[in-house]
């Protein structure tokens, strides 16, 4: 393992003004987002929306980093033929890929789940490098409801969020850590507070009993906000301070960076917690977005598999990825969004 080079490309992600794009979709979520728009999720169709946002130029160029791929995609080629993994490179921005398999329920633990594909994991990491995968992703997903999370399923999401890491760093490939406290359930702020602080204690626990190297790390946590089924609404200052007072206390300042994702928030209250919590300054590591929904629901939703929308799509995808750079800098102001609409 070269840490030194593992750094640089952690650096280079989380890099001013500048965030991962989350298109790795898996099969069944992207039928649920194609579904959406009412557009067949076909390979070609698969192919042809993610072609057109890495042809996206200002934005990858200026505010896009990297892009998580989904397995399909990093040996795709474009209709001309390119592969999709050199249109990336070619504006600057690195190719990563999700490595995971999923989530299985948890054996004795109703209505929990744990994340797998360790099994042959150290033999695929070294064909993703080839194909030029920089980067990986896994999710750990933990939910909160009656009862809800055990011990049990955070911990072993833990356990297998920091055996990924450490094969991703053997195998020269920078791990994103992505442990996710949903904000589906009906749960108050204090309780997504609570239950984050655990799931990050123990992950950076298990991290270091697996010899991880945080400076070959990039965390990809959730935000402190109350459940989408509460009817409670936060404000985005008690957001920001919650969620940066929480890192502070829970990721150790060698981390090299915090994507966070935005798991339901909508595109603009994302653009503003982030904001807001950079506004803060003087952390010790970058803070910015990899996010996935947050990023592609206004292209989708523009698109709608339309060749005559393509332009449309793609200015809508610069516009989201221009405020998104902009608040992982801290520089974001509302009245851009009227502006641009
Ligand atoms: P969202 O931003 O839509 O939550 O997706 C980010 C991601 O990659 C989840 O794993």
């Amino acid at each position: 393992m070269n840490l030194a080079e593992l750094n640089k490309v952690a650096l280079a992600m989380v890099a001013p003004g500048k965030g991962i794009l989350a298109a790795d979709e898996s099969g069944g979520t992207i039928k649920k987002r194609f579904d959406a728009i009412g557009v067949e999720s076909t390979e070609d169709a698969r192919r042809d929306y993610r072609e057109m946002l890495f042809r996206t130029t200002e934005a990858m160029k200026s505010n896009i980093s990297g892009v998580i791929l989904y397995d399909e995609t990093i040996w795709q080629k474009a209709k001309d033929g390119t592969p999709l993994v050199e249109i990336i490179k070619k504006t600057g921005a690195l190719p990563g890929i999700k490595v995971d398999e999923g989530v299985k329920p948890l054996p004795h633990c109703p209505g929990e789940v744990v994340t797998i594909g360790l099994d042959k994991l150290a033999d695929r990491l070294p064909k993703y490098y080839e194909q030029g995968a920089r980067f990986a992703k896994w999710r750990a997903v933990i939910d909160i409801g009656k009862g809800i999370p055990s011990y049990n399923c955070i911990r072993a999401n833990a356990h297998a969020l920091a055996r990924y890491a450490a094969l991703c760093q053997q195998a020269q490939i920078v791990p994103i850590v992505e442990p996710e406290v949903l904000m589906d359930g009906d749960h108050d702020i204090d309780r997504c507070q609570e239950v984050t602080e655990f799931v990050l204690k123990e992950t950076f626990q298990e991290m270091y009993y697996a010899k991880v190297a945080l400076e070959g790390i990039v965390l990809k946590p959730n935000m402190i906000v109350p459940g989408k089924k509460s009817g409670k609404k936060a404000s985005v200052d008690d957001v920001a301070a919650r969620t940066v007072n929480l890192l502070k206390c829970c990721v150790p300042a060698a981390v090299a960076g915090i994507a966070f994702l935005s798991g339901g928030q909508s595109d603009e209250e994302a653009t503003a917690h982030l904001d807001a919590m950079n506004r803060k300054g003087n952390l010790p590591w970058q803070l910015t977005f990899s996010y996935g929904r947050a990023l592609q629901h206004a292209p989708q939703t523009t698109w709608k598999g339309k060749a005559e929308n393509v332009a449309a799509a793609q200015r809508a995808f610069s516009h989201r990825a221009k405020m998104n750079g902009l608040a992982a800098m801290g520089q974001w102001k509302a009245d851009l969004e009227k502006k641009a609409a």
